[in-house]
């Protein structure tokens, strides 16, 4: 093989790697140009609302939606649920939601608009970790106690099925509730107060 012929042979490798380099420099460039001019994602960012579809949503489940960055919870409780939220009061640090963390047509024993469904922020109110969703009764590690509601994990804060935070764990208020309403049976609009508040 003559030195010509091993030259042209790295010219070409070269100018293919350039074209696939340059291919994949051009791909990374398009993504951010064209998410800055979707008009949804930008929406998104500023804080737009976030509908969420409530028709699959069983009893004792629970489904995650994100608005402004943030999860939100929406809770089936189930009828056990509801009768259990009034019995917790003497051992929850804010039972009838003194402290503004809710909207005011959410300042009810079950803060929420319908009993059956929790809308919640999902972020604890002590360092801002995600609690987990501990529907169980009396599961052997929450205790005899428990009667559904979340765990933080980061440092053991407790709340219950309406988002109240427990006396005595490190978290100092209950989870914020966000506006939201319904717009019909089965869907929600998360970020809204709706025509009624
Ligand atoms: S962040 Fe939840 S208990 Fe500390």
């Amino acid at each position: 093989m003559s030195v010509d012929a091993v030259d042209t042979g790295k010219r070409r490798f070269l100018t293919a790697a350039t074209t696939v380099v340059g291919g994949v420099g051009t791909a990374f460039l398009l993504v951010p140009f064209l998410s800055a001019w979707n008009p949804s994602a930008k929406a998104r960012a500023a804080g737009a609302p976030v509908e969420a579809d409530i028709s699959k949503l069983e009893p004792g489940q629970m489904m995650t939606v994100e608005w402004r960055g943030k999860p939100i919870w929406i809770v089936y409780r189930t009828e056990r649920n509801l009768e259990d939220l009034p019995t917790l009061r003497d051992q929850l640090l804010d039972p009838d939601s003194e402290m503004p963390q809710q909207p005011e047509y959410c300042k009810n024993e079950y803060r929420s608009r319908k009993p059956e469904h929790l809308v919640s922020v999902g972020i604890c109110t002590h360092l801002g970790c995600s609690p987990t969703y501990r529907p169980e009764i009396a599961p052997a590690d929450l205790g005899a106690d428990w009667k559904g509601g979340f765990f933080c994990p980061c440092h053991g804060s407790r709340f219950d099925l309406a988002s109240r935070v427990y006396a005595g764990v490190p978290a100092p208020k209950n989870m914020e509730i966000p506006p939201y309403y319904y717009l019909s049976e089965t869907r929600i609009l998360i970020g809204e107060d709706g025509e009624d508040a």
